[in-house]
């Protein structure tokens, strides 16, 4: 692995993406042998194909290696064989839907839409038709840069009972929301969107006592409970509050070196339990093994 990968994030993308694919490939092979329509739904697609370090820096392309490239969620599951029939990319930047919808071109025998504009309006249409075909089922991935992804936008996606999520979670943009004095920063209102109430708050920062004289008086202060790990925590339980097929045990970390910046998650709308107990083996299986 090169300085590179280390420094600018390559390898935890890469380990992300890889562990998708490989959620997709089952996923057909497996889904492909009953009769469903297949969708797969890029909800924060991106550029498409390879991103190089160079391109998230803004600078010359030229001073990377080929090795640096990462090919994109979008082009993965394109690629994936047999494919999905159908594929829709949700992406909201300008610059991002001109390369996406160029790469899904080289993709002529694949059916699909580039939806452009917000993820959160943009899938909560799609459930809607989801909703209405019995035979439809979903695989949806949800990789933003951060508390984009709201919580109604969740509940819809677990109300289809048809849906697969991927979703990696930004634990630690929560916790940077709070200070060591339990305060909270005017950024902490988009997990109130994100979690759908303000319950989280009352986990997130805890009461402690501090002795104040020789007599015994006692103050009250709040301070910091919940750093990255205990938000994870938090919200996989959330999410398994909605989903009826359950969240995958198997959580992966992820971050630039070691830190733990986001948590992949996988969570299964499905209520049929050899539909999800299946999903889940399979997803488990990959995550422990990433
Ligand atoms: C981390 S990147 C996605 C990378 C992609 N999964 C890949 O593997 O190449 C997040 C993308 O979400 C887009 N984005 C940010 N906010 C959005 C929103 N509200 N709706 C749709 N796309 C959004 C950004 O422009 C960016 O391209």
């Amino acid at each position: 692995m090169s300085e590179f990968q280390q420094g600018f994030g390559g390898e935890h993308t890469r380990r992300k993406l890889d562990v998708v694919a490989k959620y997709l490939s089952a996923y057909v092979t497996v889904m492909k042998k009953q009769r469903f329509r297949l969708f797969y739904v890029d909800g924060f697609a991106g550029s498409g194909g390879s991103t190089s370090k160079a391109d998230l820096l803004d600078s010359d392309p030229a001073l990377f290696p080929t090795s640096d490239m990462v090919e994109g969620s979008p082009l993965r599951a394109l690629s994936v064989d047999p494919p999905f029939d159908k594929y829709l990319f949700i992406e909201k930047a300008e610059k991002n839907i001109k390369s996406l919808s160029e790469v899904c071109a080289k993709f002529p025998d694949r059916n699909y839409e580039v939806w452009p504009g917000d993820a959160n309006e943009k899938l909560r249409e799609f459930c809607q038709g989801i909703k209405r075909n019995k035979s439809d089922r979903a695989v949806v991935f949800l990789d933003p840069f951060g508390l984009s992804v709201e919580w109604e936008t969740i509940c819809d996606l677990a109300s289809t009972e048809k849906v697969d999520l991927w979703y990696l979670v930004p634990v630690d943009g929560m916790s940077r929301q709070i200070k060591n004095d339990g305060s909270f920063l005017p950024g902490a209102q988009r997990i109130d969107v994100l979690w759908g109430s303000q319950a989280w708050r009352t986990e997130a920062v805890r009461k402690v006592e501090m002795p104040q004289d020789l007599f015994g008086g006692v103050d009250e202060r709040l301070e910091k409970n919940a750093k990255a790990k205990q938000f994870s925590e938090m919200f996989r339980e959330h999410l398994s509050g909605v989903f009826k097929g359950g969240v995958a045990d198997t959580v992966l970390p992820l971050g630039r070196g070691k830190r733990h910046d986001f948590s992949l998650m996988f969570a299964c709308a499905n209520p049929s339990r050899p539909a999800h107990e299946a999903a889940m083996r399979i997803a488990n299986h990959i995550l422990r093994n990433a």
